[in-house]
């Protein structure tokens, strides 16, 4: 008995620590992501106000009145830790009191890249533009906000970048830069596309960071629209693997950007009775002729075709 007895309390025992255990595991997993809460502390008097930071810092209060950022004082009934100066550099008391202590005040240079963006998206996170920077490639390589803004000293006023596109992303991206001096190319360049009407920057779902149309489909869709269908007779891979199956989206040196210079070796990289995919191989009497070559001489609406199995037609 006695022994059974002392069974069923070291089982007790342990079961309870398990627990225990596992319920402090579950609150550790369940503190909000980020830095603690006194990183943003709400005791107005810590702080100064943007109107004294001015007195010593007249530069910076001027790109600060000249930007967006002197909205945020428009929002009353929030606290000091959201207006103004403060509202990025933390609070400056302390750093006033030490005749400008600068370990007494948040120098962004001196920040983790996380950290920097952090305090930005206190703000900035609210909205699909934004809310998925933190897991964005740029984030988890330290590209952080202030790499592409400047708060202070914009090269370019509007949404403060540091370099206008392409030349900002060509900064980092210089591998790119010749796909789009190729023959055929979206116009980046020139101006008439950006890399932002693409990709989203600041993040995504999507692999190479690309954007979608509202829809949740393909971003080419947002200007290409009559390539989006429904189509009656749809071409599977339009679909499925997606427009850059064909085309090489920044540019190529074939027309259309299409991947291969002759339109029959596209095609036949998955028509062909020995490639195993699920295009039925080219009929017989498609002998690789001249005549054959131009597959889209027949097969016209190679997008897709509301009336026309063999897309013949549109
Ligand atoms: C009494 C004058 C004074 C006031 C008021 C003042 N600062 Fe400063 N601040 C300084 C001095 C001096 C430095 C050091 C400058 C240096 O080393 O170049 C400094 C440095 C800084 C730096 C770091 C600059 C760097 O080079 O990295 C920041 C950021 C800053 N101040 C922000 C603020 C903010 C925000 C306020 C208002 C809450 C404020 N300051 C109010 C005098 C002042
Ligand atoms: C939206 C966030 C934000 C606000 C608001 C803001 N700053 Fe800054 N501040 C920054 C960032 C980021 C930097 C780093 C340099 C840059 O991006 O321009 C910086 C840099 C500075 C520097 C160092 C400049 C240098 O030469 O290195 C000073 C001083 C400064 N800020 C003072 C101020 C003062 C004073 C105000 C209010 C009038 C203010 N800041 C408002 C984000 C902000
Ligand atoms: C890789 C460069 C890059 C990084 C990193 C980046 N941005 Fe941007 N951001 C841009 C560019 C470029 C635009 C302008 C797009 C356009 O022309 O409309 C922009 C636009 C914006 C806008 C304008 C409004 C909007 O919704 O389009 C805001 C706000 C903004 N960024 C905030 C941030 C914040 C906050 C961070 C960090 C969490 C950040 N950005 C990180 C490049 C960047
Ligand atoms: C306290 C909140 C707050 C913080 C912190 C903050 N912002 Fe902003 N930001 C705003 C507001 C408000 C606007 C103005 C939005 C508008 O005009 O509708 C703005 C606008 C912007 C814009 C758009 C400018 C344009 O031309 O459209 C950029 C870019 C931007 N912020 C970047 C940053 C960066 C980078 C940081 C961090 C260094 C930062 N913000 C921190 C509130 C904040
Ligand atoms: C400060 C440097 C820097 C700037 C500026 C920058 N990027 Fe990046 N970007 C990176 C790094 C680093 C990576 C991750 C490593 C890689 O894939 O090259 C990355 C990744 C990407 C990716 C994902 C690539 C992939 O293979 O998944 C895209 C897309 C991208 N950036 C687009 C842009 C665009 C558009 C701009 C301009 C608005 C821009 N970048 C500006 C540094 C930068
Ligand atoms: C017309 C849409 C479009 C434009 C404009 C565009 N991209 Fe892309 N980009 C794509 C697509 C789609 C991919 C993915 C290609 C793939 O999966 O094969 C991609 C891939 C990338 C990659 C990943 C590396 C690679 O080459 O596969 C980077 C980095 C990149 N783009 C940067 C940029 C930059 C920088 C700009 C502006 C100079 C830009 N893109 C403009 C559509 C675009
Ligand atoms: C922001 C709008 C925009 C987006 C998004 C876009 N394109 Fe384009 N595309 C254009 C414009 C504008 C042209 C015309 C180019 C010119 O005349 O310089 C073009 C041209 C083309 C052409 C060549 C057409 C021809 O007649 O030679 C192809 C192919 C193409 N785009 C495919 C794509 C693919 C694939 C995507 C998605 C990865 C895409 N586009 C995303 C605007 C866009
Ligand atoms: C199965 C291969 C294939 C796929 C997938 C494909 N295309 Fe095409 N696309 C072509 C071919 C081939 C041409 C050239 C037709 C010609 O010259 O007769 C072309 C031409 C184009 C053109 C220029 C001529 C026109 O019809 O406007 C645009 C724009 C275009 N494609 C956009 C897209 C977009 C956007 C997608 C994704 C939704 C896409 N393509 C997917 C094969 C493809
Ligand atoms: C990435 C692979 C791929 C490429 C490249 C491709 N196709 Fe297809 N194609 C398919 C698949 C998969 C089907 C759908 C088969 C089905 O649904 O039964 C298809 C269907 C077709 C059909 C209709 C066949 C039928 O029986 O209904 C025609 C015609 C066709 N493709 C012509 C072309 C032409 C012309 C090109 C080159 C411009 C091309 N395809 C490029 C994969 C491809
Ligand atoms: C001279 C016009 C013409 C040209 C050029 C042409 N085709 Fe066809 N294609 C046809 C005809 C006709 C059919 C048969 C339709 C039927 O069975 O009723 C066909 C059928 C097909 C089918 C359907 C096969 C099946 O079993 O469902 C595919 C796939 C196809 N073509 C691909 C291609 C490819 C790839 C090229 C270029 C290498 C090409 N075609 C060039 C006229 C053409």
């Amino acid at each position: 008995m006695r022994r059974i007895a002392m069974l069923l309390i070291a089982i007790t025992v342990s079961a309870v620590v398990i627990t225990h255990a596992a319920e402090r595991q579950k609150t550790k997993t369940q503190q909000p992501p980020g830095p603690a809460a006194s990183y943003r502390p709400t005791d107005p008097s810590l702080y100064a106000g943007s109107d004294v930071c001015a007195a010593c810092h007249d530069k910076e209060a001027k790109s600060y009145n000249h930007g967006p950022h002197w909205k945020n004082e428009l929002q009353k009934g929030r606290g000091p830790e959201w207006q103004g100066c403060e509202a990025c550099h933390g609070p400056g008391k302390a750093h006033i009191e030490g005749g400008g202590d600068v370990t007494k005040i948040i120098r962004f240079p001196k920040l983790s890249s996380p950290d920097a963006s952090r305090r930005c998206l206190d703000c900035h996170e609210l909205g699909e533009e934004h809310s998925n920077f933190m897991r964005s490639e740029h984030q988890k390589n330290n590209v952080g906000c202030i790499d592409c803004h400047s708060v202070h000293a914009p090269q370019v006023e509007r949404r403060l970048l540091k370099a206008s596109q392409p030349q900002l992303c060509y900064g980092c991206h210089l591998n790119v830069k010749p796909d789009f001096s190729r023959p055929f190319h979206h116009r980046v360049n020139e101006g008439l596309v950006t890399c932002s009407n693409c990709h989203n920057q600041h993040g995504g779902f999507l692999t190479k960071q690309l954007r979608s149309t509202a829809a949740q489909d393909q971003v080419c869709f947002n200007c290409h629209n009559d390539k989006a269908g429904p189509f009656a007779f749809e071409h599977a891979p339009v679909k499925v693997e997606g427009c850059v199956a064909c085309h090489s989206p920044h540019g190529s040196s074939n027309p259309r950007l299409l991947r291969r210079s002759n339109i029959n070796l596209l095609c036949l990289e998955c028509h062909t009775l020995t490639v195993d995919s699920a295009a039925p191989a080219i009929p017989t009497f498609h002998n690789q002729a001249q005549k054959y070559q131009a597959c889209t001489m027949c097969h016209v609406a190679i997008h897709g075709s509301n009336s026309d199995h063999f897309f013949f037609k549109p």
